[in-house]
């Protein structure tokens, strides 16, 4: 039976460098209360009219395409994931696809919103177009460019300290050698948390605090004299632009989600734990992956752990630390690669990879 089989991989992260000491210029923080908490030392953020969230996809793009020894225009349908987009519509897919110069093929993009588990799912949705043999050569994408939507105020030091922007690709191609290529993917949502983890504006929500929700007090928006948009400046003025996090929450569910999907993924395929070689975590925070590897069983030294110099990427983030081992040459022939990530959605989910 056919299977998807990662061809090439390429990762792309901006140059400028923000450590912890940069941030403390915006935000009462430090850098022992950063690492403490989340093992991050710095992170990357675009420059302003350089770069956007699909400039960053196409510089990992074109790695990923010539690793996998196609060209450009051999790419016969894009999957991205991000929450960050260029713009709030059209999706990310299409500005790509201009990118990379192939928009006279014509050739069809979606956009992905899944969040942290964003890439996971990207994954998932492609290989079912390898499998039924629809296409042959699907560029996955997940692409974040969040140092735009931070809170950098003391207020919002407890979301902002932890993202940074990049990119990640991987090229799918079909394989027929047996036991090879991806071989489950599981998925996952409980939308009951869904504002757990949100950036609530814009969006035609607009903004009303839920006591069932437990949204925060402070979304109140009921008032008509706003007006109807999906922004306006009570929401501005209450940083409803930018991403609201119950940390501690989603700490708790990560923990359990992590291994619960790993183990199922696994079960499906009749492999267990120590038949992985290397686990890539999604890289939300150190603490978690190092929970979640001793929880599993899994040694250090098979975990893939880059948090500490480009904190979390979202989507990016698995991608871009699949292409990071990759060039340092820990994924070999015949790898059983775990690829595992929880995020806002709630979302989780797990991919497992025969190299
Ligand atoms: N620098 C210094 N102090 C900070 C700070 C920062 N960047 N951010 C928050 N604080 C302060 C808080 O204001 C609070 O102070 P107070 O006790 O005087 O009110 C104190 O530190 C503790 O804050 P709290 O939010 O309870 O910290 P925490 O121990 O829960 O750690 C996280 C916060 C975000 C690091 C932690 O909850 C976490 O890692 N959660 C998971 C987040 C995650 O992985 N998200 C991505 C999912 S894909």
């Amino acid at each position: 039976m056919t299977k998807a089989k990662i061809a090439g991989v390429g990762f792309h992260v901006p140059e400028n460098i923000i450590t912890n000491d940069d941030l403390t210029q915006y935000m009462d923080t430090n850098d022992a209360w950063i690492q403490e908490r989340t093992g991050i030392k710095e992170r990357r953020w675009v420059t302003r009219g350089k770069d956007t969230t699909a400039t960053l996809a196409a510089k990992a793009s074109r790695i990923a395409i010539e690793r996998a020894g196609i060209e450009a225009k051999e790419i016969d349908f894009i999957v991205f994931a991000t929450l960050s987009a260029d713009y709030y519509f059209p999706g990310a897919g299409v500005i790509l696809q201009r990118e990379l110069g192939i928009a006279d093929t014509e050739i069809g993009a979606i956009d992905i919103k899944n969040q942290c588990t964003g890439f996971i799912y990207a994954l998932s949705v492609a290989s079912q177009y390898i499998e039924t043999g629809m296409y042959k050569n699907v560029l996955v994408v997940g692409a974040e460019v969040q140092s735009m939507a931070l809170d950098l105020s003391t207020r919002g030091r407890g979301i902002a300290v932890i993202f940074g922007d990049g990119a990640g690709a991987v090229v799918l191609q079909p394989t027929e050698e047996k036991g090879k290529g991806i071989l489950t993917t599981k998925l996952h949502a409980d939308g009951r948390y869904a504002e757990k983890l949100i950036m609530p504006v814009p969006g035609s929500h607009g903004g009303y605090h839920n006591d069932a929700l437990e949204t925060p007090s402070d979304w109140n928006f009921s008032d008509e004299k706003w007006g109807n948009s999906f922004v306006n400046e009570h929401m501005l003025k209450n940083a409803m632009v930018f991403p609201y996090m119950d940390g501690q929450h989603v700490f708790k569910m990560a923990v359990t989600k992590f291994p619960e999907v790993t183990k199922e993924a696994l079960d499906a395929v009749h492999l267990k734990v120590s038949d992985i070689d290397l686990f890539i975590p999604h890289q939300a925070n150190l603490r978690i992956s190092q929970f979640v590897a001793k929880r599993l069983g899994i040694p250090l030294e098979k975990v893939v752990n880059n948090i500490q110099k480009y904190g979390n990427t979202t989507a990016a983030s698995i991608p871009i630390a699949l292409a990071e081992a990759w060039e340092a040459g820990r994924v070999k022939e015949g790898d059983l690669v775990c690829m595992t990530a929880f995020g806002s959605g709630f979302t989780w989910g797990s991919a497992l990879v025969r190299w």
